[in-house]
């Protein structure tokens, strides 16, 4: 199965997959890492790893549709089969939404549908998390829709929260959870004991 990973930041989740590649675990084709920012860390990881990288931003072109077509024949020609989204901070273009329905997924550092949607990334999600007082959190990786954060749910997984934990705390935990949980999503779809066929996930994924 050729991957895409879109990514944006420091990449640690992309790292966790490209372990797991490495020692045999994940039985992929990791093609090619896209991000929106050339000097972020995961595009070092990618140089590390001999990961075909492609820098864009829907900045760099005049219209909307120019960005999704140029990015859908990129994709198309690294021969793509599964978009991979871990930390990817820019939007997608409807287009490309489209054109893989079914095949892009996502993580969330929370338990989807709690914690989420407009505003609920990074550090905000933790806050939110420790300020309500839950006893738990986690990860949640699903399939992307339109409708950031709502897609069909493949896979969670939690962890405590203490009445001690900083924000801070809390992250780092998940995160920890983030990088055991990617790549067992990962290997289930290639493996096809999951499946997303018209937003209705089948099966199941192994811990
Ligand atoms: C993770 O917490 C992920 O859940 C969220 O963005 C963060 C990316 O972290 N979507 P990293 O760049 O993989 O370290």
């Amino acid at each position: 199965m050729n991957i895409a990973v879109f990514a944006s930041g420091s990449g640690s989740n992309f790292q966790a997959i490209i372990d797991r590649q490495k020692s045999g675990d994940l039985q992929v084709n990791l093609a090619l890492l896209v991000g929106n920012n050339s000097k972020a860390q995961c595009f070092g990881r990618a140089r590390s790893a001999e990961i075909p990288t492609l820098h864009m931003s829907p900045s760099h072109f005049e219209s909307e549709l120019s960005y999704a077509n140029t990015l859908l024949a990129k994709l198309s020609e690294s021969k793509i089969e599964l978009i991979v989204l871990a930390g990817y901070m820019k939007m997608l273009p409807p287009q490309l939404i489209t054109a893989y329905k079914d095949k892009i997924i996502n993580i969330h550092p929370s338990l989807l549908p709690l914690f989420g949607g407009h505003g609920m990334y990074g550090m905000n999600v933790h806050n939110a998390v420790k300020e309500s007082g839950v006893k738990i959190s986690g990860v949640t990786i699903h399939a992307v829709t339109e409708i950031y954060d709502e897609g069909p749910i493949l896979y969670q997984a939690s962890v405590p929260v203490y009445e001690s934990d900083s924000p801070k705390e809390i992250a780092d935990r998940v995160l920890v959870c983030e990088h055991d949980s990617y790549w067992r999503v990962i290997k289930a779809l290639a493996d096809k004991t999951i499946s997303i066929k018209n937003g209705t996930v089948r099966g199941s994924v192994r811990k």
